[in-house]
């Protein structure tokens, strides 16, 4: 199946045989039990819905189809995903290598959560040079943490590069596809291991619902992320399934979107003359550029830009908005903006912003639809 057809089909085939009622779209399945006729084994094959729920499976069947995966599994959020996945591939005393361009909260959660507690060790590299990554690898690296675009800076890295010189050591690599949605980048296809996403963002796409993916093609490694998914319980709620299910028959379509907007604002803040940095990599100036147009298919709706006269300027220019909310979060059908210094990576603090490159001036633009 081509993608869209993937989006609109996988995991909802109307079921005709007797007893089936038809319905052309996944019903949701609220029980939270189902009752079984013996003891040995449950009946209609689920026993409990945090370990299993139609309405669930079927989302992680069309998440699987439309990342190229052999398996998709679906989270009460993107970090409760990506805390599931660390979980089950990290022991006490072993070593992440991480792109420094990151997500606030997936930084919090491996500096605060998973170093403080746990004495696994994270080095941050730019991971744009794949020798940064390559030598950062060591004996008890365990994975590689790759997002691209990254959040908020939108810079790449070489997936297919990356992966070869994790693999030639035997280091799995981890790929938060959230910025450029399935649509546009197949991190598996590159090499990549799992890929992670917040569906909070495009994938659902009309931030009305708070969940997060893992798709992968490893049997033996699902089957240890999906003991994980049930034994730290961090499932998403069959309504939110069907939010999500339905928000995916659409992607395709407004990912186009997305990104025909993104471009043109792109293009009207690059020539402004109180702008002094656009970042999309769409545009010819972005760096990265030719990376972008050999591992996507599009650019996707992302743009962070840099407004002259520093954070006075960019909080005047962010109150003065009128139909962009002033917001976190990303993807949804609405044009979204937001700080990052003081909203999406407040978490980080202001001296390895900075050293990122995350600096007071920065603005972050969700192109809507
Ligand atoms: C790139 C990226 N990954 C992961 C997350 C976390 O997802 P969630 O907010 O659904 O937990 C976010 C949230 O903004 C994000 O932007």
């Amino acid at each position: 199946m081509k993608f869209e057809t993937a989006a609109v089909h996988a995991g909802e085939e109307p079921v005709l045989s007797e007893g089936g009622s038809g319905d052309v779209v996944i019903p949701i399945h609220l029980a939270s039990t189902f009752a079984r006729r013996d003891v040995a084994k449950p009946t209609g094959g689920y026993e409990y819905s945090r370990s299993g729920n139609p309405t669930r499976d079927a989302l992680e069947t069309k998440l699987a189809a439309i990342e190229g995966a052999k398996f998709g599994l679906a989270f009460s959020s993107g970090l409760a995903a990506e805390t599931t996945v660390a979980l089950t591939l990290l022991k006490k005393d072993d070593h992440v290598v991480a792109f420094d361009d990151l997500y606030g909260g997936t930084r919090r959660l491996f500096n605060h959560v998973f170093q403080e507690n746990f004495g696994i060790k994270f080095s941050y590299v730019d991971a744009r040079e794949t020798e940064n990554v390559a030598s950062a690898l060591r004996r008890n690296t365990r994975f590689v943490w790759l997002e691209t675009p990254t959040n908020p800076l939108i810079r790449l890295c070489d997936i297919r590069g990356i992966a070869k010189v994790a693999h030639e050591k035997g280091i799995p690599v981890i790929v938060d596809n959230t910025f450029a949605s399935p649509y546009f980048q197949h991190p598996l296809a590159l090499g990549a291991d799992i890929v992670v996403h917040s569906t909070t963002k495009y994938i659902n796409g009309h931030s009305d619902s708070v969940g997060g993916a893992v798709m992968l093609s490893d049997e033996a490694l699902h089957q240890r992320i999906r003991y994980n998914q049930n034994a730290a319980g961090a499932i998403l709620s069959p309504f939110d399934s069907f939010l999500v299910a339905r928000g995916i028959k659409t992607l395709a379509l407004r990912m186009e979107r997305h990104q025909k907007n993104a471009l043109t604002l792109a293009k009207y803040l690059e020539g402004h003359e109180k702008v002094s940095a656009v970042h999309y990599p769409g545009l010819r100036s972005h760096p990265q550029y030719a990376l972008a147009k050999k591992q996507m298919d599009g650019f996707s709706g992302m743009i962070s830009f840099e407004i002259k006269g520093g954070k006075p300027a960019a909080l005047k220019f962010l109150r003065a908005l009128r139909l962009f909310s002033l917001a976190e979060s990303l993807g949804g059908v609405e044009s979204l903006i937001e700080h990052p210094a003081t909203m999406t990576h407040a978490s980080v603090p202001k001296k390895e912003r900075e050293k990122v490159g995350v600096k007071d001036s920065l603005i972050r633009v969700s192109a809507g639809i």
